[in-house]
């Protein structure tokens, strides 16, 4: 299923009027111009606007990406959505109860930035403790537990004290606590912190399958490239403000904006012809890459390399990235 349809198949929420997409869909993160300014230095004299008026919506069943560079204002939000500080001005909801509200916060797992963890805690204590947070016990509760620290990957280090853990053991440990009371709802700040690509793709993964097992997931991180193949809808934030925002398939262009053509053998005669098309030509360790806008300039281009002796290394389509759309739209 792809993640459009699986958008799609979300069970709608039983609604007495005609259907309409409000009664379709179910908002479980609201967050409505929320402001925090942070007064700093001796005097608290200067001001640092870390979010200048947010606002964006999380509907039940979607994964939703909540990106920027870093210093852009996500875990301030973050922290003002979860009731950890509270905001200048606007409002946050969870759940349709606005933040801090104590019965929210049960159906929600939360990891936070840097998840502090008490240096001699194992992952077995920490998760846990998370999941009596929650009122679970006994039994239950430790089957629970190890079934999300396997999930996770480090049921193998479960006893092992947090202060001979890797970063990567004690973000693991972080998102086996989030998950281990069942939540509707996971928030996750930078859930790929600290990981290796191998450790980053099982967590995309893993986001991924918890959606589609119906839970909702909102999560921030700085790396564009991480959340392309996995977020439903995104909000871009920088310098405190949303800039972009809305459904990924929406959002980037399908099209193939760009065609890289690698080529070998290349004469002076056929460079010069290359450049006199306004291609752009770069000399890479003994190739030659043609880089051409679009796609329809492609076949004449080719046919000119061929006629000319070179030969065709490799041949690749691009299509715009999230970072191509953060440039195109943000900067
Ligand atoms: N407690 C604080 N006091 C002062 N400035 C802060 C505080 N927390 C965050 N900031 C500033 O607010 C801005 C946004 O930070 P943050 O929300 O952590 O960004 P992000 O999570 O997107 O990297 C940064 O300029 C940061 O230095
Ligand atoms: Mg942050």
């Amino acid at each position: 299923m792809t993640q459009t349809e699986r958008a799609e198949s979300q069970p709608s929420e039983p609604s007495s009027g005609a259907p309409s997409p409000s009664a379709t869909t179910e908002t479980l993160i609201s967050v409505k111009d929320l402001k925090k300014t942070f007064n700093i230095g001796f005097f608290k004299s200067r001001v640092v606007e870390a979010v200048k008026g947010v606002t964006f919506d999380v509907h039940r069943g979607e994964i939703f990406g909540f990106l920027g560079p870093n210093g852009a204002g996500k875990t301030t939000t973050i922290k003002m959505l979860t009731g950890l500080i509270a905001p200048t001005s606007g409002d946050a909801y969870l759940f349709g109860k606005r933040v801090p509200a104590a019965e929210a916060r049960q159906n929600l797992g939360f990891l936070p930035e840097n998840p502090y963890v008490y240096p001699y805690l194992t992952p077995r204590e920490v998760v846990e403790m998370s999941g009596q947070l929650s009122g679970m016990k006994g039994a239950a509760l430790r089957s629970r537990t190890m079934e999300v620290l396997t999930k996770l990957g480090i049921a193998y280090a479960a006893d092992r004290q947090a202060r001979r853990l890797s970063k990567g053991m004690l973000q693991r440990t972080g998102l086996a606590a989030a998950l281990v009371a069942d939540p509707e709802l996971l928030i996750l700040d930078e859930p790929m912190s600290g990981l290796d690509p191998v450790g980053r793709k099982e967590v995309r993964d893993l986001i991924f399958d918890e959606c589609a097992q119906g839970r909702t997931i909102f999560f921030s991180t700085h790396i564009l490239s991480d959340v392309e193949a996995i977020c439903d809808r995104v909000a871009i934030l920088r310098e405190g403000k949303v800039v972009v925002m809305g459904a990924l398939r929406n959002l980037l262009r399908g099209d193939v904006v760009r065609t890289e053509i690698t080529l070998a053998n290349v004469s002076l005669e056929l460079r010069q012809t290359l450049l006199n098309k306004n291609y752009e030509v770069t000399d890479r360790a003994g190739v030659v890459v043609v880089a051409i806008d679009g796609e329809a300039q492609v076949p004449p281009a080719l046919r000119m390399a061929l006629d000319a002796g070179a030969q065709v290394i490799e041949l690749v389509p691009k299509k715009e990235t999230l970072e191509d759309l953060f440039i195109r739209r943000a900067l």
